[in-house]
C-alpha cells in the first residue's frame, strides 16, 4: 500500500497536485503579471501603511545572487526631494528628445514619462555591491548579478502593488550622480530604480506605448529559439508551436493562455517501458498472438498511459458538461432548449440513461453546467461553472469571445483536476447541450474543410427541411465569422458552444494528469479533435468508445486515427457510449493481468515460423 507521507513512494499524481498551486492561486499569480503596467497618472490618495509594508517585504523576498539581499527601500515622500527629482527629470528628458527626428521628437514630448508629483509616494531601490562583503556566493564570473537580484526585487514590489490594486512606474530618465547627490546615496552604492507608486487612474489593457502606437508587443514566437541561438524552428516533441504560432496572441497579453500552455506543456508521451512490459506479457498469454484484438492494444495503451504495465481501474468517473447554444433557437433541433435544463436535472436525480449505465460500470456521474441558458436550482452534486447563459448564435456573431473559450478550457481543466485529486483513474466524457451537434458540426466543417453535408447530421432526429435549415445555419456562421482552421481556439469560440470549449480543458487536464480519457460521441469526438490540432500528443491517451450515427462522427475518428471499440448506431451523447466502453477496458486489463501466461500454466507456445 501507498504511504502518503513518504515521498519516496508517493505517486506521480500526488506530488504534482501537491507541487501545484490551488487553480485560483495560479489564476491570481498570472493575472498580477499580465495586469501589470507602468503607471504615470496617479490619484492622490495616500496608500496604506500596511500595504506598503507587505510590498516591501515582498520585494524582500526576491531572489539573490550568494543570498546577498544587497537592495535599500529609500521611501520618499517630502516634496522637497519630489520637486528636485522631477527637476533633474526635466532636463533629462528634454536632453533626450534630441535623439529623436520628427516626428518622433514631438510624440515623445508629448507622452507623460513619470508622475513623480502626482503619486503619493517615491521609492528609489537601491543595490548594495558590497553588502555580503567583497566575495559572495555565484558572483564571480557576473560581477551584475547583483544589480540583478536588485532587479528581482523590483520586480516583486511591482506586481504585489498591481494585486493590491496600487501603480508603479519607473523613471529612469535620471542622471545618477545628481540623483545620489539628492537622496545622499553614497557612490558605492547604485540607485536600481526611482519608482512613482500610487493608486492609478486606471490599469490599461496594454502598455502606454503599445497604445499610442510607438512600439508593438513581438509575437512570443518570435523570442523564442530552439537548443541554438536563432533556431526558431520547432523540434518534434514540442507541442506548443500550434499555440505560439496562433492568432490567438492577443489573448496572450490579456488573460489566461499562459495556465493553458502550462497544462499542456505537463504532457508526456507514453511510457514505453510499462508498454514494452504489457506487450511482452500479451505476447505470453495462453492464447494466439494478437487474438484478443483490439482488448490487446488498448491494453498496451492503457499501460503506456498510466505507466503501469498491469494497469487496474478502481476510481472511475464520467465527466458530463452542460450548455445551451444561441443557434438551437433558429430550428435546428427537434427539441427546444430548455430541454437542457431539464436533462441536467435529470442527471443530478439519477434517472438519465448515462445514470444507469454508470451505476453498472462503477463511475460516479460529475455535472457541471457551463452555460444553460437558465439558471439551475441548487443541488449538492451540480458545479456551478456557468461562464454564460448559452452561446450566441453563430449566425448572428461570434458564439462565444476568445476570453470566454479559454475560460471554458481552464474551467473543464479544473473540473477534471478536481477529480484526479480525488483519485480519479479513468474518465469517461460527456456533454448535453441542445444544438451542439450543429456546433459540432461547425467546428468540424472548419478543421476539416470537409464541406457542411459531409459533416452534419440529423442530431436529435431533425427531419430533411430541418437539416435542410441546419446546413443552411452552419454555413452561414461559416461564411460570417470565418474561423481560422490553423486556430482551433478561434475555432471553437466563433462556432462551439461553452461545453464543447469546457470539454479541451477536460481532457487536456486529464491527459496532464496521466488518466485515460474515453470519448463519446460526434460532440465529445470534436472536443478531442480540437485538443489534438492544439496539441498532437493528447491522441495517445484518448480511447475512441464507438462509432456514432453522426455523420461527421467518422470524418473526426478518421482525422484523429482513431478505432472505436463499438458500433451500437448510439446517437445519445451525455457520455453514454464511452461508459458503456469502460467495461471493455476493465475486461482489457483484467485479461492482461489475469491471464496465465503459457510458462505459468504449462502450455506449450507455438514456434513462430519464418
Ligand atoms: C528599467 C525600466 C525603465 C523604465 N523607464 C521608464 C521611464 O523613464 N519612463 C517611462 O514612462 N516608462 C519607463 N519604463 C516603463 C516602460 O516604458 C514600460 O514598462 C513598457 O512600456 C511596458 O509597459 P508596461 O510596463 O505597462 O507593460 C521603464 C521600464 C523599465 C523596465
Amino acid at each position: 500500500m501507498e504511504s502518503t507521507t513518504n515521498p519516496a513512494t508517493k505517486s506521480t499524481v500526488q506530488l504534482q497536485s501537491e507541487a501545484l498551486f490551488p487553480l485560483a492561486w495560479r489564476e491570481g499569480v498570472y493575472q498580477a503579471i499580465y495586469r501589470r503596467r507602468d503607471i504615470r497618472r496617479f490619484r492622490p490618495d495616500p496608500i496604506p501603511p500596511a500595504i506598503l509594508a507587505r510590498l516591501l517585504d515582498a520585494a524582500h523576498h526576491a531572489p539573490s545572487v550568494g543570498f546577498m539581499q544587497p537592495w535599500t527601500f529609500l521611501v520618499i515622500s517630502e516634496q522637497q526631494t519630489r520637486l528636485r527629482v522631477q527637476d533633474l527629470f526635466e532636463r533629462e528628458r528634454l536632453a533626450a528628445s534630441h535623439f529623436f527626428d520628427e516626428p518622433e521628437k514631438s510624440q515623445y514630448l508629448s507622452l507623460k514619462l513619470a508622475g513623480i508629483l502626482d503619486a503619493p509616494l517615491n521609492l528609489c531601490v537601491t543595490c548594495d555591491p558590497m553588502r555580503a562583503g567583497p566575495t559572495v556566493l555565484g558572483r564571480n564570473s557576473i560581477p551584475e548579478t547583483d544589480l540583478y537580484s536588485t532587479c528581482c526585487a523590483i520586480e516583486n514590489f511591482w506586481l504585489a502593488a498591481r494585486a493590491e490594486g496600487l501603480g508603479v512606474g519607473w523613471v529612469s530618465i535620471l542622471k545618477l550622480p545628481q540623483l545620489r547627490a539628492i537622496l545622499g546615496i553614497p557612490p558605492h552604492v547604485i540607485p536600481v530604480a526611482y519608482l512613482c507608486v500610487g493608486y492609478p487612474e486606471a490599469f490599461s489593457e496594454q502598455p502606454e506605448l503599445e497604445q499610442v502606437g510607438w512600439r508593438a508587443r513581438l509575437p512570443l514566437a518570435s523570442v523564442i529559439a530552439y537548443e541554438r541561438w536563432g533556431q526558431t524552428e520547432h523540434p518534434a516533441w514540442i507541442p506548443l508551436h500550434t499555440l505560439l504560432a496562433s492568432p490567438s496572441t492577443t489573448i496572450q497579453t490579456s488573460g489566461s493562455i499562459t495556465p493553458l500552455l502550462a497544462v499542456a506543456a505537463r504532457i508526456q508521451p507514453l511510457d514505453t517501458h510499462a508498454m514494452q512490459a504489457a506487450r511482452t506479457r500479451q505476447a505470453n498469454l495462453t492464447k494466439p498472438q494478437g487474438s484478443l484484438g483490439l482488448l490487446e492494444e488498448v491494453s498496451i495503451q492503457l499501460a503506456g498511459i498510466t505507466r503501469k504495465p498491469c494497469p487496474r481501474f478502481s476510481n472511475k468517473a464520467v465527466i458530463i458538461l452542460a450548455a445551451d447554444h444561441g443557434v438551437a433557437t433558429e430550428g435546428v433541433s427537434a427539441y427546444p432548449q430548455a430541454v437542457t435544463a431539464q436533462m441536467v436535472q435529470n442527471f443530478l436525480a439519477g434517472r438519465a440513461a448515462i445514470n444507469v449505465l454508470a451505476r453498472q460500470a462503477g463511475a460516479r456521474v460529475v455535472v457541471a453546467d457551463v452555460g444553460v441558458c437558465s439558471d439551475l436550482p441548487t443541488h449538492p452534486q451540480l458545479l456551478r461553472k456557468k461562464i454564460g447563459y448559452g452561446t450566441r448564435s453563430m449566425t448572428q456573431g461570434a458564439a462565444m469571445s476568445q476570453q470566454d473559450a479559454l475560460t471554458a478550457i481552464m474551467v473543464g481543466i479544473e473540473i477534471v483536476q478536481n477529480e484526479v485529486q480525488r483519485g480519479l483513474d479513468l474518465l469517461a466524457i460527456g456533454e448535453m447541450g441542445i444544438g451542439n451537434t450543429t456546433a459540432a458540426s461547425a467546428i468540424v466543417a472548419a478543421l476539416t474543410g470537409r464541406p457542411v453535408t459531409e459533416v452534419t447530421g440529423r442530431g436529435t432526429g431533425i427531419d430533411e427541411a430541418g437539416w435542410k435549415r441546419k446546413v443552411a445555419c452552419i454555413e452561414q456562421a461559416l461564411q460570417l465569422n470565418r474561423p481560422n482552421a490553423a486556430d482551433p481556439l478561434d475555432v471553437v469560440a466563433k462556432v462551439g458552444g461553452y461545453e464543447i470549449a469546457g470539454l479541451v480543458g477536460v481532457i487536456l487536464g486529464a491527459a496532464s494528469s496521466q488518466v485515460p480519457v474515453i470519448i463519446d460521441g460526434f460532440i465529445a469526438s470534436t472536443a478531442a479533435l480540437i485538443v489534438t490540432e492544439l496539441c498532437p500528443q493528447v491522441r495517445s491517451y484518448l480511447i475512441a468508445s464507438h462509432s456514432s450515427v453522426e455523420i461527421g462522427h467518422q470524418v473526426v475518428l478518421e482525422r484523429m486515427e482513431l478505432r472505436p471499440l463499438l458500433n451500437l448506431n448510439l446517437r445519445l451523447g451525455e457520455g453514454t457510449g464511452a461508459v458503456l466502453a469502460m467495461h471493455l477496458l476493465d475486461n482489457a486489463v483484467t485479461l492482461l493481468s489475469d491471464m496465465a501466461t503459457f510458462e505459468e500454466a504449462g502450455v506449450a507456445k507455438q514456434v513462430a515460423i519464418s
